[in-house]
């Protein structure tokens, strides 16, 4: 880019500026003034006032400008209030001053015998985005310091500028920085308490959950304590009900609630009385049809709970047949909830391998036969071939891991690997 040629004022109009300014403020020195401005010089008024306590003291700035006389001002006048000043004549010597050193600000001429201003803004930005750069430059070039501006300068001082004028533009930068820095410190600071407080939160709803796994557990040990036929029951049911629902691609989140609902799809027994629950004989019709209230009851013990209102629904449904023939609403195919459709396999598949006082328990393969007689009547087709799909030698696994001493997961573990038995 062409950038026209700027030159600072000559040395004797700035100082004769200066110290105009000086008269002005009724502050001028009697010192003659050959170079570098006296420190008495450098006393106008306002300029003196210690500048904002914050940004004062650990300044470190960075003065660029090929003229001598007008960086020996600027400096003197920074330096008397508190700033640490670097002085450098060109872009290159700048560069070499910012890798070794670090700075909060950095004053540059635009057009200097070695280096261009806006080339170095640049080069500052690259390396330091956060780093405020003041352009000095005269007044025909305002378009330039604009220009400057908008490729990221902070401000710009025409020449010849006051004193007073300077400090409040380098105390106003400093302070733009450091608001900045505070700033990201405070997201930084919350983006840290927000992913630990999101940790926290994540742990107690863990724990919370694993509660509630927990006190289902012992409501399940209360049904078999009482019901001691089906002893063990639930617990297998459950865990044959998540490897058919994992191996169907249902969601884990919904895989948890059918896992809820299975485990508990007789909790309506607890409130069936014990004659008939425990009956060992073939049921009456009259005790069949109070038999069959236990989904009604367990659906309305449960619903009740926010957390196992969804499971409510498969205790409710888990008597259904696909064919309508189920009860207690003679539901049809997909008016089931498909976690009881694929309870309804499981809880098959458990009842054929286990033991029952008027039966020995029969085998896998029985079971196998059973549940494919009865697709498409008691099951849903889609379950059944899923179910075909996963080999007897998986049920048996997970059979003996709930029963056996070496129980590796607990009831709700959904991540049970169903694919791969020998994990
Ligand atoms: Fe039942």
């Amino acid at each position: 880019m062409l950038v026209p040629k700027l030159r600072g004022l000559p040395r004797r109009r700035w100082n004769d500026h200066w110290r105009e300014t000086e008269k002005e403020k009724g502050l001028a020195s009697t010192q003659a003034m050959p170079g570098a401005p006296s420190p008495a010089m450098l006393s106008v008024a306002g300029s003196d006032k210690p500048a904002n306590s914050k940004t004062r003291k650990a300044a470190h700035i960075l003065v660029v400008d090929d003229e001598a006389h007008v960086r020996s001002m600027i400096a003197a006048t920074l330096e008397r209030q508190g700033y640490e000043v670097m002085l450098a004549s060109g872009g290159r010597e700048a560069l070499d001053a910012l890798e070794q050193d670090s700075f909060e600000l950095i004053l540059t001429d635009i057009v200097m015998q070695e280096g261009n201003g806006l080339a170095l803004l640049e080069s500052i930005h690259d390396q330091n985005p956060n780093l405020p750069v003041i352009m000095v430059t005269a007044i025909h070039d305002i378009s330039v310091a604009i220009d400057s501006m908008r490729r990221g300068a902070y401000d710009y001082l025409l020449k010849p500028f006051e004193r007073d004028h300077l400090v409040a533009t380098v105390q106003r930068a400093l302070e733009h920085r450091q608001a900045l820095q505070e700033s990201r410190t405070y997201q930084q600071n919350l983006e840290q308490v927000v992913r630990a407080r999101t940790e926290m939160l994540r742990q107690a709803m863990e724990d919370l959950e694993h509660s509630y796994d927990v006190t289902l557990e012992a409501l399940g040990d209360a049904l078999d304590l009482k019901d001691s036929e089906t002893e063990g029951h639930s617990k297998r049911v459950t865990a044959y009900t998540i490897a058919l629902a994992r191996a169907m691609s249902i969601s884990p989140a919904e895989i948890k609630v059918i896992a809820r609902g299975a485990f508990l799809h007789d909790i309506g027994k607890m409130a069936i009385p014990d004659e008939i629950l425990r009956k060992p004989g073939k049921l009456t019709a009259g005790e069949q049809e109070i038999m069959r209230e236990h989904c009604a009851r367990g659906y309305h013990m449960l619903r009740k709970i926010p957390f196992l209102a969804e499971a409510a629904e498969i205790v409710f449904t888990h008597q259904e047949h696909y064919d309508g023939s189920g009860y207690p609403s003679g539901l049809i195919g997909s008016a089931i909830p498909v976690g009881a459709r694929i309870f309804a396999v499981a809880d098959t598949l458990d009842a054929i391998t286990s033991d029952r006082p008027y039966r020995v328990a029969r085998s896998f393969d029985a079971a196998r036969e059973e549940i494919i007689r009865c697709s498409g009547s008691q099951f849903d087709p889609a379950v059944v071939e899923v179910y075909l799909k996963i080999p007897n030698e998986l049920w048996l696994e997970l059979r003996s891991e709930i029963t056996g001493q070496n129980r590796r997961f607990s009831t709700f573990d959904i991540s049970h690997p169903l694919g791969s038995p020998k994990d």
